[in-house]
């Protein structure tokens, strides 16, 4: 009897045979991982990409000067990115404009942790290091400051910017671009109408304290947006992670000198 060769020998093995069942599934196994790891490091640079135009983009709709029809960058001629130490409210060169303050935020030379009473956007670490964007008008003059701002809500941290006047008091909008509150509750803070509450308040009181603030029912006056119809967790976090960013643990030194001197 004629000696089979390994492969005869799998080719002839019944369909239900375990041993040939396992082969089949782990070499189905390896192609497809190889398919998944391939198509991963291929399109990682395209996300990268992808990401920094959407943050671009939103940068740009919080200022009000995004238009459907241009480019990112064309819209982006008109926007200055500069980087905040905000330990001390002024510009620094330390790191680039493209830093990321979220993996900043977990290195301990370029962070710090916030103690339970200063943290109360519940964001645990704080980088150092902020990129904030002035914005020009057709003239080249700056007329808007985007502060980036994040904290948490009810099942997420809310990531977004606040558009602010060069009088470092008054806002012109706030948007988030990235939460995973839920849609119809939280997530309402996506909502056109309850956005336009916050346009035109003012972050500060005559006295220059943090006065700001997301209510039950009834706002009234320059300082009061309502909160979210069923959604008071979320609107409370809004609450409190604009109050931090805005505040002395935040931007609250540039806030105070851009309001003395101007955007220098
Ligand atoms: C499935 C589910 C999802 C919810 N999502 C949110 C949410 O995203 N944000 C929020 O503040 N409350 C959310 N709530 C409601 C909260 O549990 C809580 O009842 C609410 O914040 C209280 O707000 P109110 O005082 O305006 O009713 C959710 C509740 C359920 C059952």
């Amino acid at each position: 009897m004629s000696k089979l060769s390994t492969w005869a020998r799998f080719k002839k093995a019944p369909i239900d045979n375990p041993v040939k069942t396992m082969i089949i599934t782990v070499l189905i196994c390896f192609v497809a991982s190889l398919f998944v790891t391939f198509s991963a490091i291929k399109l990682r640079p395209i996300q990268k990409t992808n990401t920094l135009n959407d943050k671009r983009k939103n940068i740009l709709q919080v200022a009000g000067i995004y238009e459907e029809g241009k480019t990112i960058d064309e819209m982006f001629e008109n926007v200055e990115a500069r980087v905040i130490d905000i330990r001390t409210g002024e510009y620094t060169t330390s790191v680039n404009s493209d830093y990321d303050e979220i993996t900043g935020a977990k290195d301990p030379e370029t962070s710090r942790a916030l103690t339970k009473q200063e943290d109360i956007a519940s964001i645990r670490r704080q980088s150092f290091y902020k990129v904030i964007y002035l914005v020009k008008d057709s003239s080249g003059e700056f007329n808007k400051i985007i502060l980036p701002i994040h904290g948490y809500g009810l099942w997420s941290t809310l990531y977004g910017f606040v558009a602010i006047g060069t009088d470092a008091n008054t806002i012109y909008a706030l948007k988030f671009y990235s939460h995973a509150e839920t849609p119809g509750l939280g997530g309402e803070v996506d909502n056109p109408n309850w956005r336009a509450q916050w346009k035109d308040k003012n972050l500060f009181d005559d006295n220059g304290k943090v006065a700001i603030e997301v209510v039950k029912t009834g706002a009234s006056g320059k300082y009061q947006i309502d909160a979210l119809s069923g959604a008071t967790i979320t609107s409370t976090g809004v609450n409190n992670l604009v109050r931090f960013w805005v505040g002395k643990n935040g931007f609250g030194k540039f806030l105070k000198t851009t309001k003395d001197q101007g955007i220098q």
